[in-house]
């Protein structure tokens, strides 16, 4: 397909320009709704040409900065380069750039981190305040005008009706074949005027395969052809084969008692190497004809979609390794049918994972002994990359699986902690938690029963003791009993690893623990 068949309405065609031309026509202080959602789909060209203008103003002494708002993280052209010129003064949502994150945590940008599906709502609300210019990367222009996404649809829909301006970058590396794999939900309102979302199986077609465009908004168009980031995916290790290996086991124990069917309900795969070695565990599994109402399309979807293993899968976004991309785009015709992709208030959307029962399963960064979670932030302080989707899954999510493995940074940091530094899912919300110990089914369970399937079955063996005593000493002195805690001591062992760089201490005089409880639902 050449260029011009990408853009087949004539009249957009006179307004294909430079990405440097494109770039002069944001003013300083805008906000910009970019596209992009975990490395796929993001404007590759017009945020360089931008980054670079910012660099010239600011050599020159003039101030040039503006508000970054995507649907996830995007790539290094992106994030990577407006952080580099220190041109982003505010980011929203989720961001895993190296160099953002640095600025972020150096308290050089703002940085407002939400929940992936409230996004386009707040937008709308107006809680977020004008929106200036859309930078929007489509596959294709139809000859009436209407865009054809790509590689991710994230909050596009919104940031072309909202914005001032439309920018488009038409990438021809993105596969023809995307196009019909969308479907784009019209139907949203703000309270009192909300309907139900008619959506009830993960494959419905509820709204159309291309955006919606204003052709009077659109003041540029840049012709590019340059790939996604798709980064590569490591291959699963032990601890993510042993993690991978008891959520197997306990969804075949789910589905002997009755509480799951055989073909277990819509997978949700959050983002990361032990995800994806799940989803690798689940191909080889008993479990077939699965389908997924999920964020993103990893590898391993990809891979059980080939096998039959997975029937259809329902996404915001692509986030593949680019051996996966490769095969893809040589035919993504072959996966027509079986793959929607969605706005992300949509593919997020809590009315949507509490009808169709969707199985969460997130990473994380600490759990506390009563199951709290923590997604985002080391140390309580250092934000990793922000809560993503898993909240809007896991609070809706008809059972809500976190994982991990047990320890962090060679050894010297437990995932399992006294109580976390940073709150992102409470208990209420964590219903499972995995790593390689084991896993802690914790459905029904009183804190204090929870503490002790979490810290038997999921602490490492070097931390254990350590979880243990301080259970017990907790238990004697804490000033309720409901869900006893040392709150001088809580997060003494954060403490510990800022001040001497390990979590570990001195091993202490033994207290008598007496037997643990194991799961009630055992
Ligand atoms: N204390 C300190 N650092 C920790 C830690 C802990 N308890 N646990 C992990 N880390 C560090 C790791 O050492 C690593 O650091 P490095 O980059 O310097 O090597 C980093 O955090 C990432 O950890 P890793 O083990 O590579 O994690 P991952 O790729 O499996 O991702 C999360 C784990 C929690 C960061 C990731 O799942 C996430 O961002 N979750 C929130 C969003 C989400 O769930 N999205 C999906 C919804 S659809």
């Amino acid at each position: 397909m050449s260029d011009d068949d990408r853009i087949r309405n004539p009249e957009l065609r006179s307004r294909v320009m430079s990405a440097q031309d494109a770039a002069a026509m944001i003013p300083s202080g805008a906000a910009i709704g970019m596209s992009g959602f975990t490395g796929s789909g993001y404007p590759k060209l017009v945020p360089q040409a931008l980054a670079a203008r910012i660099e010239a103003e600011h050599a020159a002494g003039l101030p040039f900065r503006v508000s970054v708002w995507t649907g996830a993280s995007t790539g290094p052209e992106l994030d990577g380069a407006l952080s580099k010129a220190n041109g982003i003064e505010f980011r929203l949502p989720y961001n895993s750039d190296p160099i953002a994150r640095e600025k972020i945590n150096r308290g050089e940008m703002n940085y407002f981190d939400m929940h992936l599906s409230q996004v386009a709502p707040m937008a709308w609300q107006g809680f977020l305040g004008p929106l200036d210019t859309a930078v929007i990367e489509v596959s294709g222009i139809t000859p009436e005008g209407e865009l054809i996404p790509s590689s991710s649809v994230g909050n596009n829909k919104t940031w072309l009706e909202r914005a001032r301006q439309i920018i488009l970058e038409v990438n021809s590396w993105q596969s023809p074949a995307l196009d019909g794999m969308h479907d784009i939900y019209y139907g949203t309102a703000l309270p009192p005027y909300r309907q139900p979302i008619p959506l009830t199986h993960p494959n419905d077609r509820i709204g159309q395969p291309h955006f919606r465009v204003d052709p009077d908004k659109i003041v540029a168009i840049v012709k590019t052809d340059v790939p996604d980031r798709n980064a590569p995916f490591s291959e699963p290790d032990a601890v993510a084969e042993a993690i991978a290996g008891h959520l197997l086991e306990f969804f075949r124990h789910e589905v002997t008692r009755g509480r799951l069917p055989g073909t277990l309900l819509p997978l949700q795969s959050g983002v990361g190497n032990v995800t994806n070695a799940v989803l690798a565990g689940l191909m080889h599994g008993p479990f077939d004809r699965l389908t997924a109402f999920t964020e993103v399309i990893q590898d391993g979807m990809l891979d059980m979609l080939e096998d039959g293993k997975l029937t259809m899968a329902s996404a915001t976004a692509f986030s593949l390794s680019p051996e996966m991309a490769h095969r893809f785009n040589a035919d993504a015709a072959r996966f027509r049918g079986k793959l929607v992709l969605r706005p992300q208030e949509i593919s997020n959307h809590p009315e949507l994972v509490r009808r169709l029962g969707c199985i969460a399963m997130n990473g994380l960064i600490e759990a506390d002994i009563y199951g709290n979670v923590n997604s985002t932030h080391i140390m309580g302080s250092r934000i990793q990359n922000g809560i993503g989707g898993s909240g809007d899954f896991a609070r809706n999510a008809y059972v809500s699986i976190f994982m991990t493995p047990s320890t962090a940074k060679g050894g010297k940091i437990s995932a399992i902690v006294p109580q976390v530094a940073h709150v992102d899912h409470i208990s209420q919300d964590v219903q499972v938690i995995v790593t390689e110990q084991g896993l802690a089914d914790l459905r029904g369970l009183s804190p204090k029963q929870r503490a002790k399937v979490i810290v038997e079955n999921c602490a490492h063996p070097d931390f254990k003791p350590m979880l243990q005593d301080y259970m017990a000493r907790a238990a004697q002195t804490s000033y309720g009993k409901h869900a006893p805690n040392i709150l001088a001591e809580a997060l003494s062992w954060h403490e510990r690893f800022v001040s001497t760089g390990t979590m570990l201490e001195e091993p202490r005089a033994a207290v008598e623990t007496g037997p643990v409880l194991v799961s009630s639902n055992g």
